[in-house]
């Protein structure tokens, strides 16, 4: 089973050997209608802190726009992502709902995620998709292999869709494009429907030993990456410097105020494990200080072979 979910979230293969085209362009809805959409008119350089930051600001114009134009492709690469994600996490739950109106409900999650995987193909359309996947990802794929139905209603629908849409309004706040804010509204209004339908299917005092401690070592690794910090900033100003000392780094970090970023995403994971009445859970992570951090905590590592940054979710 392992197998055939990891298959289903990493095809190399987009269009398959026969016309389906032809069907699927019925059933999906085409919000750009063929126009295409330049990165650097969608967001701009307050959507993501950039004009605080003293290293940026002293860059050329050219390095400056690159940036930006990269910044605004990652974000939607790593939601292209996501959503591919999303389609084989309500495949598997829905094979793995208790009963029929669960499974139903996983049905028509399916679909939803097809249909936001497909604006981000039409957003994506002519722009290189970078295939190596970032921890960010790659903990969400390996949640979506081994995890059970209870630990995934927990870590997908509570945490994880619950973060995304507090993520795709920061998105949404911030976008230029007209058409792009609409489909991301549109997009926030199904995923508020999934996370809803985990608070009302978790109850912790359900969980299996195993399950309990499988979610509090997924989610102490998880808030372990949000401690990491903006470093999508950073490693995209890290590589247009070639590199930084870790002086200028904490520069840049004090620039972003990455510090209170880092705390503000603490508090909303906490508050939506509290919402779903985790409350051991909770305790867990209290206990070993997995909300709290200070500056000097907040983790520099920027992988200079690797010019993608880990996550921008993070
Ligand atoms: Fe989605
Ligand atoms: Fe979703």
């Amino acid at each position: 089973m392992e197998e055939i979910l990891k298959n289903s979230m990493n095809k190399t293969q987009k269009r398959s050997a026969q016309d389906l085209r032809s069907i699927l362009c019925k059933k999906e809805r085409s919000f750009l209608q063929g126009q295409h959409i330049k990165l650097t008119d969608a967001w701009d350089l307050e959507a993501f802190g950039l004009q605080k930051v003293k290293a940026f600001n002293i860059l050329s114009e050219d390095k400056k726009f690159q940036i930006l134009n990269n910044m605004s492709l990652y974000r939607l690469q790593e939601a292209h992502s996501i959503e591919t994600a999303g389609m084989t996490f309500t495949a598997k739950m829905s094979l793995l709902a208790i009963s029929e109106d669960e499974q139903i409900l996983y049905s028509h999650f399916a679909k939803d995620e097809a249909q936001h995987l497909a604006y981000f193909n039409e957003m994506l359309a002519g722009y290189y998709l970078n295939s190596n996947d970032d921890p960010f990802i790659r903990l969400l794929k390996n949640v979506i292999m081994s995890g059970s139905r209870r630990s995934l209603i927990f870590i997908i629908q509570i945490l994880l869709e619950g973060w995304g849409i507090d993520h795709y309004h920061l998105m949404s706040f911030t976008c230029k494009h007209p058409l792009l804010k609409k489909i991301l509204g549109k997009i926030i209004a199904d995923e508020a429907a999934h996370h809803a339908s985990g608070l009302i299917l978790f109850d912790e005092s359900e969980l299996t030993k195993n399950e309990f401690k499988y979610i509090c070592d997924i989610v102490a690794h998880f808030l372990e990456l949000v401690t990491m910090g903006p470093i999508s900033v950073l490693g995209q100003i890290e590589s247009a410097h070639e590199s930084l000392t870790s002086r200028q780094r904490n520069e840049v970090y004090k620039d972003l105020d990455a510090l209170s970023d880092v705390k503000r995403k603490l508090n909303i994971l906490k508050s939506l494990m509290i919402k779903a009445k985790s409350l051991k859970i909770v305790k867990y992570l209290e206990d070993r200080n997995l909300f709290a951090v200070s500056f000097s905590e907040v983790n520099l590592f920027v992988n200079p072979a690797n010019q993608r940054p880990i996550s921008l979710m993070l």
